[in-house]
């Protein structure tokens, strides 16, 4: 993958560009398509909190991701996508998600501090 775009200067949202390509926002709808908040606490997305997951409100500052995986942007859009190929017996089901819809989502998990 290509890390780091040239420009560090251009806008305030270092986030955006932790992920190539992901857009926060459209991440954050989507994870409300999905119904990601049945199973966990998110913010700004509405849902029914859930407790079945872990709350994701501190996921962008977090240093792994489901407890062992370090979380890295590709880590994270394997995850979203296919949990249990990334973490054998976890409990998150893997809910059809396309590349592109993981890549915005994990963008939206990274602003999440
Ligand atoms: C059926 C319940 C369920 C649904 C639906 C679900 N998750 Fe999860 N999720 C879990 C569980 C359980 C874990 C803990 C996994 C583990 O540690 O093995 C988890 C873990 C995670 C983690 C890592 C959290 C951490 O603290 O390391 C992220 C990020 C995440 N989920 C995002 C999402 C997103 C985004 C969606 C929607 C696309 C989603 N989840 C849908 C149950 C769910």
């Amino acid at each position: 993958m290509t890390l780091v775009s040239a420009c560090h200067q251009n806008d305030a949202s270092t986030e955006t560009s932790r992920v190539a390509g992901g857009d926060p926002e459209r991440g954050r709808l989507l994870t409300q398509q999905y119904q990601c908040a049945a199973c966990h606490f998110i913010p700004n997305v509405q849902g029914a909190n859930g407790d079945a997951g872990p709350s994701l409100e501190h996921m962008g500052r977090l240093s792994y991701i489901a407890g062992g995986i370090p979380n890295q942007p590709e880590n994270m859009i394997r995850f979203l996508q296919n949990p249990p190929a990334v973490k054998p017996g976890t409990l998150m089901p893997a809910l059809g998600i396309s590349d592109e819809e993981a890549r915005h989502m994990a963008a939206y998990m990274y602003t999440l501090r």
